[in-house]
């Protein structure tokens, strides 16, 4: 039996399904249109238990998972969704110990799923242009006490990463094609790489990109998720799904061998009958609505 304790991230969820996270502070109260929730009440209680608000409703006390806590994040940026995520560390085979560097932070949701799979030996590099991005990354990550598995670097990635010898490397940024070389100098041989991008069109760029790097294993996936109604006699599809968030690219980087000149003038001409990405990437629809 597990029990809530002081300064536990507990996840409260009413009868209808509504969902509340809350950090229990002894003597705090919780505000809901369904009554108040005594934290004292809750402190000592076994997970998986219900308790009641003063005004009589019930809330199950669970520990939050994972996705939990994607989704309750503060979002300042379009963050990656868990649909995106599993793939991401799945395909990158991220796992405890490991190092792992990330750009841009944004609001922090892949830094803290990548966070909770290094623990408790490994490391997140993670790099973003902006400060007031990492300033909500790093509460977001110190609120669920994943904080010290990561390191914020207020940086432009095409500086360079400080870091070499990564067991994997994940780019969400904008033109992430720019940055090929410094991705190649930072990864391990045999390291995974993976890119995020909105657009048919950057996915084309990116992998025109790739094939001049040391890249092999190269994929490109789109995933699909469809929610249903858990009534056993009227079972069906929500009525409402995502269309579109984005398409993933994953590779695994190979030791360089030096090019021949036949390899480079095959190579040059496999690359002229692609258009080259414009200067300004500044259209709206770059990323759609999560
Ligand atoms: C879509 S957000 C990342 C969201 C994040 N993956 C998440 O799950 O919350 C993209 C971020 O990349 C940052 N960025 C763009 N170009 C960058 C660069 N060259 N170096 C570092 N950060 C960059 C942007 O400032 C922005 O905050």
């Amino acid at each position: 039996m597990i029990l809530a304790k002081e300064n536990d991230l507990v996840l409260l969820i009413s009868h209808d399904r509504k969902r509340y996270m809350l950090t229990l502070r002894a003597g705090d109260r919780f505000h809901t249109h369904k009554g108040i929730v005594e934290h004292d009440e809750i402190i000592g209680q076994p997970l998986g238990r219900e308790i009641q608000s003063h005004l009589g409703q019930s809330f199950m006390i669970l520990q939050p998972s994972l996705y939990d806590l994607l989704m309750n994040l503060k979002r300042s940026s379009q963050i990656i969704y868990p649909k995106e995520i599993g793939p991401i560390l799945l395909r990158m085979n991220v796992g405890s110990g490991q190092r792992v560097i990330e750009a841009g932070t944004g609001s922090g949701a892949l830094t803290l799923a990548l966070a909770h799979s290094v623990r408790p030996d490994g490391m997140v590099y993670s790099y973003e242009t902006r400060a007031d991005m990492l300033t909500v990354a790093r509460h977001n990550l110190e609120r669920v006490g994943l904080a010290r598995y990561v390191q914020f670097m207020q940086r432009d990635i095409a500086e360079g990463f400080t870091e070499s010898d990564v067991d994997a490397l994940f780019l969400d940024v904008r033109e992430p094609w720019d940055y090929m070389p410094q991705v190649c100098e930072a990864l391990a041989d045999g390291g995974s790489f993976g890119a995020l991008v909105p657009t048919c069109n950057q996915v084309s760029w990116l992998l025109s990109e790739m094939e001049r790097q040391p890249f092999t294993s190269i994929e490109v996936m789109e995933v699909f998720e469809r929610m249903y109604k858990p009534v056993p006699a009227r079972l069906r599809p929500a009525d409402v799904m995502v269309g579109h968030t984005g398409f993933l690219v994953f590779a695994r980087k190979v030791a360089l061998i030096p090019e021949t000149e036949d390899d480079q003038a095959a190579d040059q001409a496999a690359h002229e009958d692609l258009p080259a990405p414009p200067d300004d990437l500044t259209d709206p629809d770059q990323r759609p609505p999560g």
